[in-house]
């Protein structure tokens, strides 16, 4: 019998690859999505979906803000290994990183970022595994120019594959 849900049909939604930042007191933290998208234009709200057990999701529900920063098609494999491979409850993800502090008090990631944004969390949406934040954006500036990084470019260029706690995870397996 055919399978309820093909994948291939999922493998043709489009991304692109984020730094979703925040923090919980004077910590730090940030994670790499792809499940970041801008809702509405006004105001100018992103969602961004994270897992619950993520320490990005975490800083999020302390602090009530978060930014997103932009990847460039040129971000290397290293940099996406670090921010969306590993957690940053054992090790700093920002001690090899150049960041500033954003406006609201998240960190802003300026390595391998065409451009970044922050907003204050409006409404946050428990599903299943995941956490959907709504977020209004209050300040966002473009740094250089290039292309985005899309999925598409990093699963069929780069070869990158994604971690359990990604909503990408059951694509993996498509070749
Ligand atoms: C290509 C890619 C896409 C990802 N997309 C998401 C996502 O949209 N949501 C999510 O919660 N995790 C996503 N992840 C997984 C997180 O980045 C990963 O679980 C990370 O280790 C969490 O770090 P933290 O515990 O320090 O917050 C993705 C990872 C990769 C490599």
């Amino acid at each position: 019998m055919e399978d309820a849900i093909d994948k291939r049909a999922l493998y043709t939604l489009s991304y692109g690859l984020y730094i979703v930042c925040s923090k919980k007191g004077d910590k730090f933290n940030g994670q790499v999505a792809n499940a970041v998208m801008q809702v509405t234009s006004d105001p100018v709200v992103l969602a961004a979906c994270l897992h619950k057990e993520n320490l990005t999701t975490e800083c999020i529900r302390d602090s009530g803000v978060f930014s997103v920063s932009v990847l460039g098609e040129d971000t290397p494999m290293t940099f996406i290994g670090n921010f969306g491979f590993k957690c940053g409850r054992d090790f700093n993800k920002f001690e090899k990183c150049s960041f500033e502090t954003g406006k609201t008090g998240a960190p802003l990631v300026l390595e391998h970022s065409l451009a970044v944004m922050e907003a204050r969390v409006v409404k946050e949406v428990d599903i299943f595994t995941h956490v959907l934040f709504f977020g209004e954006v209050l300040f966002s500036r473009r740094l250089g120019e290039g292309r985005p990084l899309t999925y598409a470019h990093y699963r069929e260029i780069k070869k990158g594959r994604s971690p359990r706690n990604a909503p990408t995870f059951i694509l993996n397996e498509m070749p």
